[in-house]
């Protein structure tokens, strides 16, 4: 627990796993926090927090009335609805409209017009939007997380798309959120990272065939990489009934891993944390087969 006069930071995402983690290192720092969401019954209690909403990015009023009196907000990038960027600009027209100070907004590696992935794309388009603004503001693309491989396996704990020899730097969800919290607690009127962009990556850029290997070998669970041409890829999802949205979000993300757009790996870790970037093999946990958005979904439907 620090000591220092911390101003209050706004942070959202508090119900989902990088929200959750940011908010409990903010407290642990002693740090007043405000955690906004839709859900504030599954917000978690933390010391010198208070929960506020329900607020959903896309409600002006409720965002407003969220995000009184935070110095500084943490957007978490919500989920992909079609309407993304309108979501998050107007949750940043409500921080700009109470005076908040300043806007910490978690992206997405590769975010770019022209991404593969198309999750890559809406983050690139707020991206924009805050460029465009005149709040102060840090970029903190998260680099694909270590927890997804395990999310994407099946019952049989096999994970299959079309990435045979791309690689990636996964990154744990540990480590963004130390990240994050280290450039949220740089008070002051100014800070190095204002306007700066952030890439949050992992120690080494793996082929998903070393990452699963290596989740295998840390569970002792037998996971294991089946490549799938993009047809097979395309047919077999079709075939479990997901929409062609869905369709689209999975195979681009193994597509961006195939174009080698996501295995940059950075210093940012260890340069802002002071300890090296976790391996993969490290991670604190692995979630449950079949739990990816849209796969997950998918369960429950046919349950
Ligand atoms: N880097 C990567 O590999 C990667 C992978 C997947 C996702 N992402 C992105 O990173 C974000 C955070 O990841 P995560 O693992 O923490 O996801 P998560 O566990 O699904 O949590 C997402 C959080 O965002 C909140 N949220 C979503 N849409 C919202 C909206 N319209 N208004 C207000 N709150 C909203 C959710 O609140 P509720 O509880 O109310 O739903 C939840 O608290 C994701 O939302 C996604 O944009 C990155």
């Amino acid at each position: 627990m620090s000591d220092k006069n911390h101003a209050t930071v706004a942070v959202t995402g508090v119900t989902g796993a990088l929200g959750s983690r940011i908010a409990a290192r903010l407290a642990d720092h002693g740090v007043p926090q405000l955690l906004v969401g839709r859900t504030p019954d599954r917000m978690p209690e933390l010391p010198g927090a208070q929960r506020r909403g329900p607020a959903a990015y896309a409600d002006a009023a409720d965002m407003r009335r969220a995000l009184q009196g935070a110095s500084t907000l943490i957007l978490v990038s919500g989920h992909r609805t079609g309407r993304r960027l309108e979501e998050h600009a107007t949750a940043v027209e409500a921080a700009i409209a109470v005076g908040v100070g300043r806007v910490l907004y978690v992206s997405l590696v590769s975010a770019a017009p022209t991404a593969t992935h198309v999750n890559a794309r809406d983050q690139w388009l707020t991206e924009q939007f805050l460029a465009g603004t005149e709040i102060r503001h840090t970029v903190l693309r998260a680099g694909f997380y270590a927890a997804t491989p395990a999310a994407l396996a099946n019952e049989e704990l096999v994970v299959s798309g079309p990435a045979p020899t791309g690689r990636a730097a996964f990154v744990t969800h540990e480590d963004i959120a130390d990240v994050i919290t280290a450039v949220a607690i740089e008070d002051g009127p100014r800070s190095e990272h204002d306007g700066a962009t952030l890439e949050i990556t992992g120690p080494e850029a793996l082929t998903l065939d070393e990452a699963v290997t290596r989740i295998a070998a840390a569970t002792g669970r037998p996971y294991r990489y089946e490549p799938e041409t993009l047809e097979e890829a395309f047919a077999r999802r079709w075939r479990l009934g997901m929409s062609g949205e869905q369709i689209e979000t999975w195979i681009s993300w193994y597509q961006a891993i195939e174009r080698g757009e996501v295995s940059v790996v950075t210093d940012v870790v260890p340069r802002l944390t002071g300890s090296p970037a976790t391996p993969i093999s490290n991670a604190a946990w692995w979630p449950a087969p079949n739990t990816a958005r849209g796969t997950a979904e998918l369960r429950r439907k046919h349950s």
